[in-house]
């Protein structure tokens, strides 16, 4: 973040040098779980991820250090493509000490803004403006401090005089939950975890921290009593949004934040003309795409890299992952697409399954209980009922009858069927692959395809039917006559 403008009487005022610091290697005893905080997920990612996300939107990834420590290995392999650097902290003995194991790459700077990895709704221009206040005042520390309704669990802000203005310089100390008194513990002005410090004050008063307190660990929030001590100016920015604060320490804060995000991504989507009945039921993460005008019912789960174009209706329990849906179409109640590609105007469902190489084309059907993988369907052709189709190329204008299965698979080896433009597929046929069936041909229904079936040809693989006239009287008789 470069705060001075390269103006000629500027110019000998060099930009100050930023980091920031995402402290991360905490186990998260709470949760009561192996896998470690900041890799539980909500809104469709880690924990991690999203305060990474909004770290990286205010410097780049190369000045930006996880602190990592319990799972360090997991936890750096969630998130090293997003290019950050980590420090390990191999013990955790707080979030002071946390700071204390990065010293050695952070005096490189100038100031250090300091992240909690488990505060998920952090943003980018809540950063940049804890940012700024913190140069502008020239401080030593800047907390990022919001009134939370209830703020049990939290670290409060002890002011000199409580009743003061949104910014004040007067902050005292932070005291923990645990060592707060009853009359510290109804205050309501919490410290967020998030912090901006000057590097030299940070790391010339950090060796007094001691661990004098019920965790027995050195913490960060120490810091604010003792460079008031040493007369330096500690100041707090205060959120309007404390949303944006809230951490995830126990699985019911978890899910209260994964709904907060949610909402914020539906919320996000309607302003810009997405329709979603019932938006506390739908699933929507982070990353997916949404055009206007298209329609989403109830109950319904849009995941990952999903995109969908305009004019779509999803109906409700439908799943979509990683897939790119074009638009106009259809998708019908309780279908599941997985990395699948749909084209315009197509309908899907109810009830398919569409799992990962799917190529949907134009104004194509997919119906009920129709199971695809890795094929291509052409435009307008139409699969409705009870299918199986594997390993195909599927033409256009190509009618795949009830009950039709691409038998891709020998054991070993998956095969491809190839069935050409304008074919028809009479229902309950079973295409031994490889096979091909070419244009414009009949196979009839109840079929064995085990050869190829060459350009308007009909193919009939089955038995001719018999007949016995008068059978069943005849044996009705005998029976009788017994
Ligand atoms: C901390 C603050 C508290 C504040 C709250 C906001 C301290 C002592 N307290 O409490 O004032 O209101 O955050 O959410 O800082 N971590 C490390 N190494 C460690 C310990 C922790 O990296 O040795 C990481 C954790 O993984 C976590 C973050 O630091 O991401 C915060 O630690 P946590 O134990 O959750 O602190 P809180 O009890 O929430
Ligand atoms: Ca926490």
């Amino acid at each position: 973040m470069k705060k001075q403008k390269n103006t000629p009487s500027q110019l000998s005022q060099p930009s100050p040098r930023v980091a920031i610091a995402i402290m991360a290697a905490g186990k998260g005893t709470r949760l009561k779980s192996q896998l470690p905080k900041v890799l539980h997920e909500v809104g469709g990612k880690p924990l991690l991820s999203h305060v990474i996300s909004a770290a990286t939107r205010v410097v780049p990834a190369s000045d930006v250090f996880v602190i990592v420590g319990h799972e360090a290995d997991r936890v750096r392999a969630a998130v090293a493509p997003t290019g950050v650097n980590f420090v390990l902290q191999s013990e955790q003995r707080g979030t002071g000490h946390a700071l204390m194991v990065a010293r050695t790459p952070l005096s490189a700077y100038d100031h250090v803004i300091v992240l909690s990895g488990d505060a998920p709704q952090i943003t980018p221009q809540t950063i940049a403006q804890l940012l700024n206040f913190h140069l502008d005042q020239d401080a030593a520390m800047t907390l990022l401090s919001a009134h939370l309704d209830t703020p049990t669990g939290y670290g409060r802000v002890i002011r000199k005089n409580p009743r003061s203005s949104k910014v004040s310089s007067e902050v005292q100390a932070i005291v923990e939950e645990k060592s707060a008194t009853l009359a510290q513990k109804q205050i309501r002005e919490i410290n967020a975890g998030f912090y901006a410090f000057s590097v030299p004050q940070l790391f010339y008063h950090i060796e007094k921290l001691s661990t004098a307190n019920p965790h027995a660990e050195y913490y960060l929030t120490d810091m604010a009593e003792l460079l008031r001590k040493a007369r330096q100016p500690v100041v707090t920015w205060k959120t309007e949004n404390s949303a944006e604060v809230l951490g995830a320490n126990t699985r019911a804060e978890l899910a209260l934040l994964d709904s907060q995000i949610r909402m914020r991504k539906c919320t996000e989507l309607m302003a810009a003309g997405v329709s979603i009945f019932y938006p506390s039921t739908s699933v929507i993460d982070a990353e997916v795409a949404i055009a206007p005008d298209t329609v989403i019912e109830p109950f319904v789960q849009i995941l990952g890299s999903t995109r969908i174009g305009r004019h779509c209706r999803i109906r409700s329990y439908s799943v979509i992952r990683d897939s790119e849906i074009a638009d106009g179409v259809l998708i019908r109640n309780g279908s599941i697409l997985d990395n699948a590609h749909v084209a315009t105007n197509a309908i899907i469902g109810p009830y398919s399954h569409l799992r990962p190489g799917s190529n949907i084309g134009e104004a194509a059907h997919v119906g009920n209980f129709v199971e695809t993988k890795k094929i291509t369907l052409g435009k307008g052709s139409k699969a409705n009922h009870l299918t199986y189709l594997g390993d195909a190329e599927i033409g256009a204008g190509v009618n795949i009858g009830a009950g039709t299965i691409t038998c891709n698979y020998d054991g070993v080896h998956k095969h491809t069927t190839i069935i050409e433009d304008g074919v028809f597929i009479g229902s309950d046929s079973t295409l031994v692959a490889p096979v091909r069936v070419g244009k414009n041909a009949y196979v009839a229904a109840a079929s064995c395809i085990t050869e190829d079936v060459p350009e308007d040809a009909l193919a009939l693989g089955r038995s001719r039917q018999i007949v016995k006239e008068n059978w069943a009287r005849e044996k009705r008789a005998a029976r009788q006559t017994k």
